[in-house]
């Protein structure tokens, strides 16, 4: 690997026997990048994701990874049964490490996830948001380069997810993890990334990659100013090209 990315996948294509999900997707993430990809439903997504966490083979191409992942699924559930606490502990749990420096370490992180208080309490005690930010947070507490985040927030109210997207931005902004972001939601995508991968209808395919020029830290009225909307134009045209 050149040492330029932290991330790289190429020409790496999918089919689940006759289904062509992915054809010759490329993308190349660089060290402490944000990076969206954007792409309909049932466009391959979820399965690029699986593909570069190791949980799937591609049919072809390849995937390069400097370090190791972190992923998000896309139903990444709490267990009703256990505390918030002993859920965001549970993947260093699964990786070996023992229980009480688990929790030591996922405790750690409660404040800035905006979930102090809440070690001892059961997943619905919690809102959506903050079920959220726990997923995230047994999810980050991996301490791994790369993260990978399946529509984090696609099963939130608008206002929950404008207020999760904001923060989200703000530990970003903090902790610069090198981020995958998948999602069907353009403002999103340029909300959060500092680039936008557009995919095309399955097979999928990274059909545009653009760069998204607006300072940080981004606030809600971000999404209001004209240079915004020149962004989320670019996005949308370029789909729109694609699906031609
Ligand atoms: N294991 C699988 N076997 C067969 N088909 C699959 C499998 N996983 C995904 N698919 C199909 O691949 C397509 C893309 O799915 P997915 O990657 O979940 O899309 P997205 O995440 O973009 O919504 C869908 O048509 C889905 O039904
Ligand atoms: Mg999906």
């Amino acid at each position: 690997m050149s040492g330029e990315f932290q991330l790289e996948v190429r020409g790496v294509g999918k089919s689940f026997g006759e289904l062509d999900v992915l054809r010759d997707v490329d993308l190349a993430v660089r060290p402490g990048e944000f990076a969206a990809v954007i792409g309909p439903s049932g466009s391959g997504k979820s399965t690029l994701f699986n593909i570069v966490s190791g949980l799937d083979r591609p049919t072809s191409g390849e995937v390069r990874v400097d370090g190791q992942v972190a992923f998000m699924p896309q139903k990444d559930l709490l267990f009703p049964w256990r505390t918030v606490l002993d859920n965001t502990a549970l993947g260093l749990e699964a990786q070996g490490v023992r229980r009480r420096e688990a929790r030591r370490r996922a405790a750690g992180l409660f404040e800035a996830f905006g979930l102090d208080g809440f070690q001892s309490s059961y997943p619905f005690q919690l809102s959506g948001g903050m079920r959220q930010r726990a997923a995230l947070l047994r999810t980050v507490v991996l301490e791994r380069p790369v993260l990978l985040l399946d529509e984090p927030f696609g099963a939130l109210d608008s206002l929950t997810r404008t207020e999760m997207q904001l923060w989200l931005a703000d530990v970003w902004q903090r902790y610069r993890w090198t981020v995958v972001l998948v999602t069907h939601d353009i403002r999103e995508a340029v909300l959060l990334a500092d680039t936008v991968h557009v995919l095309s209808p399955r097979p999928a395919s990274v059909v545009k990659r653009i760069e998204v020029p607006l300072p940080r830290p981004r606030r809600a009225e971000a999404v209001t100013e004209p240079e915004f909307a020149a962004v989320e134009r670019r996005v949308l045209d370029a789909r729109n090209w694609a699906v031609r």
